[in-house]
């Protein structure tokens, strides 16, 4: 079992072959961090860890113990109140008006497996050989309150997950103001922390800096996961870089307000803690009613970033997504978005879907426009009919014509939102978030309903099957065009109102855990307005999400470079657009938009119609080229290596599963006048000795590895020049 106890020093020590995480009873009962890192030895205690000693005037200690303080010693899940004094893991306000709290260790559970989180999407095993988890409870005695502090250990993935449970015991309510769901002290101060943040149209950008005294943090309070901070951060040593170093992921599984927070102590210790944003936030619990915390994904890497994000991404796509969909080639799709947004009828929808059927396309996806009044962003959302104005033939019809010419059907949902003009507007303007006696403020000219509440949540369910069931469809694209405002729920009462956001997201779970169960032959993306709620909660119903709606090549290297630090290729939804590009006008060349959108979900969102009888012929070969190879651009092993954030170029590659192919795309910002020649691009994870064939050269992996495989200005796609790019395809002799 890779968890052992050590009975006579409280001590629990899990580990696997790349790692160790060694946690104990304190003197008091709560529960300290004595060790995560790279694998120790299982078989000696770590109970010389324990910081032990006496400061005189500078600490807070036990009247019993001078040598014992919360302030100096590592914890798990930290209170606040008896010497700790950085922000804690939890608040619980008590009925007698204290906000103090004791909980101290009374037992504990080692079992196989991964016990799955109630409500929550989480990661899971296949078979209880995967993993060991851990379960410890503590009790504060003063209320009653059980707390159960969960964690599993993959047995071989360097994974450990976390989570918190709460349960009220005693008669009387509490009301738990916050609940994280990761604290974790770390005894120096020595890293780097990254994140990635952004905004509408360049999400998940790279940002890292040193730590300093005090706090630094991340956060969400829109409602969603959001583009502008993403609920993941890593640690990573100074020296640490791509390739080399030691490196700690920690990675919410949560789609709503979060919080990610670094603080540095004044002794220069280390604490980050992660979960539900704790603004405005209550949660009552009430004689036997527990709370449950998104669980917490660390990751812990030797091998640098890459090596992080390669244990994330294996974990991701196999056990954190789901369903008929998980390991399946993603069809390429055709997005009618940017070539007719909401101008379209029957007959300009079907020309579209027969060119792109010529091409090899194998989905059609009607986006947005399709029901109600929706004739512009003002109208119509609410209202999941389709308009038979634009569709005289109903989406039945449609959808039969799409199957007929050979390719499947996908359809744009937004059904979190409402429009003002719209039937359930006018039939329930109750339904939306809002505080009767407060403006309101609209964000595309839409509003959010109010999916805390059952009968809401009732009428969005009853309409999204009746379309599901019906209408012939394949793919579903689940947007959210607005971040939330006015959170205040109409009709429920004072204590409903502190646990809105969270609710709502136990709901929007709930309807997504309904609606892939009924119809699991659905491929569901989602979407919200373009990345923002790119967030493994949502992978967990949605194997796949829409990147960004920058779809402008060059912008889009920086966002796929960086969503990949820790989502999969398969997960990103990349399409190839006309130019100039619809979001920044800038012109790309028809290679390099598809050389970069290869590295993931590819399909096209461009209206073909009027494209040349050559660019359609390109595009013919890019798709014939695509179907080749998906399967290794899809679920290959991938590695970055020139950061666009770094430099003006940019640089990735990806192997198939079986080793056999490998693909590298190199991608060119503006040329330089006479700058630097004979570049040396230096591959990664090859096998040393074997041959790799490229344009009938031969190369060893060695060569390939250590010297480099050597760029010629004629490796690019259509010619030297600003935003030109190259894929190298090498195949396994
Ligand atoms: C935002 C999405 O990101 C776009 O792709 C498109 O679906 C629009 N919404 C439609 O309103």
């Amino acid at each position: 079992m890779p968890i052992n106890f050590r009975e006579k020093e409280k001590e629990f020590h899990l580990y696997n072959d790349s790692l160790s995480y060694v946690i104990c009873v304190l003197p008091n009962g709560h529960i300290g961090n004595l060790y995560y890192g790279k694998r120790l030895s299982e078989n000696m205690s770590y109970a010389y860890l324990l910081e032990n000693k006496y400061r005189p005037l500078t600490a807070y200690v036990y009247e019993d113990d001078d040598c014992f303080s919360l302030q100096h010693t590592r914890q798990e899940y930290a209170s606040y109140g008896s010497g700790d004094m950085i922000l804690p893991a939890f608040e619980i306000s008590h009925e007698d008006g204290s906000h103090l709290s004791h909980f101290v260790f009374y037992d504990y559970a080692i079992s196989k497996g991964k016990p799955q989180l109630s409500g929550l999407p989480n990661t899971y095993v296949e078979s209880d050989e995967e993993a060991t988890s851990l379960e410890l409870y503590l009790k504060d005695h003063n209320s009653e309150t059980e707390l159960c502090l969960t964690y599993t250990i993959y047995e071989s993935r360097a994974v450990i997950t976390r989570n918190a449970k709460f349960t009220q015991r005693g008669e009387k309510e509490l009301c738990l103001k916050r609940a994280l769901s990761l604290c974790l002290d770390l005894p120096d101060k020595d890293y780097e922390w990254l994140h990635l943040d952004g905004a509408w149209g360049r999400e998940r950008y790279l940002q890292s800096s040193l730590l300093h005294q005090g706090s630094q943090s991340i956060y969400s309070l829109k409602g969603a996961s959001s583009a502008e901070h993403n609920p993941f951060i890593a640690l990573k040593r100074p020296d640490a870089n791509e390739h080399e170093g030691e490196v700690m992921g920690f990675s919410l599984v949560y789609s709503g307000n979060f919080l990610a927070q670094v603080d540095v102590t004044p002794f220069h210790q280390t604490r980050v803690s992660m979960g539900i944003h704790p603004l405005g936030f209550e949660w009552y619990l009430k004689s036997g009613e527990s709370f449950q915390t998104p669980e917490v994904v660390m990751v812990y890497s030797h091998l640098g970033l890459n090596g992080m994000s390669q244990i994330y991404h294996d974990l991701f796509s196999q056990r954190l997504a789901r369903g008929e969909w998980r390991d399946r080639e993603r069809p390429i799709l055709l997005n009618n978005w940017e070539a007719m947004t909401f101008n379209f009828n029957e007959n300009s929808i079907l020309s579209l879907a027969e060119v792109a059927a010529k091409l090899g396309v194998e989905l059609f996806v009607m986006d947005d426009g399709w029901f109600g009044q929706r004739n512009n962003e003002k109208a119509g959302l609410g209202d999941w009919r389709v308009n038979q104005k634009k569709l005289p033939n109903g989406l039945l019809g449609i959808s039969q014509r799409i199957h007929q010419l050979g390719m499947l059907f996908g359809l744009w949902i937004e059904p979190e939102m409402v429009n003002k003009d719209s039937d359930l507007y006018r039939e329930h303007p109750d339904w939306i978030l809002h505080h009767p006696k407060h403006s309101q403020s609209q964000g595309r000219h839409q509003y959010t309903l109010d999916l805390s509440r059952e009968e809401v949540y009732q009428n969005i369910y009853q309409q999204l099957h009746d379309l599901l069931a019906n209408h012939g469809i394949d793919y579903i694209k689940w947007d959210m065009n607005r971040y939330m405002t006015e959170a205040y729920s109409y009709h429920a009462t004072k204590e409903h109102q502190g646990a809105i956001f969270h609710r709502y997201i136990l709901n929007l779970y709930r309807l997504y855990e309904t609606l892939t169960s009924e119809f699991p032959h659905i491929l569901f993306e989602s979407c919200s307005s373009g990345g923002a709620r790119f967030d493994p909660g949502m992978l967990y119903y949605a194997p796949q999400t829409w990147t960004s709606d920058d779809t402008d090549a060059y912008e889009r290297l920086k966002i796929q470079y960086g969503t990949s630090l820790v989502y999969p290729l398969i997960t990103m939804g990349n399409h190839v657009s006309e130019v100039p590009n619809q979001q920044l006008l800038r012109t790309t060349p028809l290679s390099t938009r598809a050389n970069v959108a290869y590295f993931g979900s590819f399909g096209y969102e461009i209206d073909l119609m009027l494209l040349e009888e050559e660019e359609l012929e390109l595009i013919k070969k890019e798709i014939d080229f695509y179907k080749n190879y998906r399967r290794v651009f899809q679920f290959g092993n991938f590695t970055r290596l020139i950061n666009p954030f770094e430099t003006d170029d940019a640089a990735w590659q990806v192997i198939s599963e079986d080793g056999h192919h490998v693909f590298v795309g190199l991608y060119l910002g503006l040329l330089k006048l006479n700058g630097p020649s004979y570049h040396r691009l230096h591959l990664k994870g090859l096998e040393a000795e074997a041959s790799y064939r490229l344009n009938n050269q031969v190369y060893l992996g060695s060569a390939l590895m250590n010297a480099g495989l050597v760029i010629n200005e004629k490796d690019f796609t259509e010619g030297y020049k600003d935003f030109a790019s190259a894929i190298y395809h090498l195949e396994k002799m």
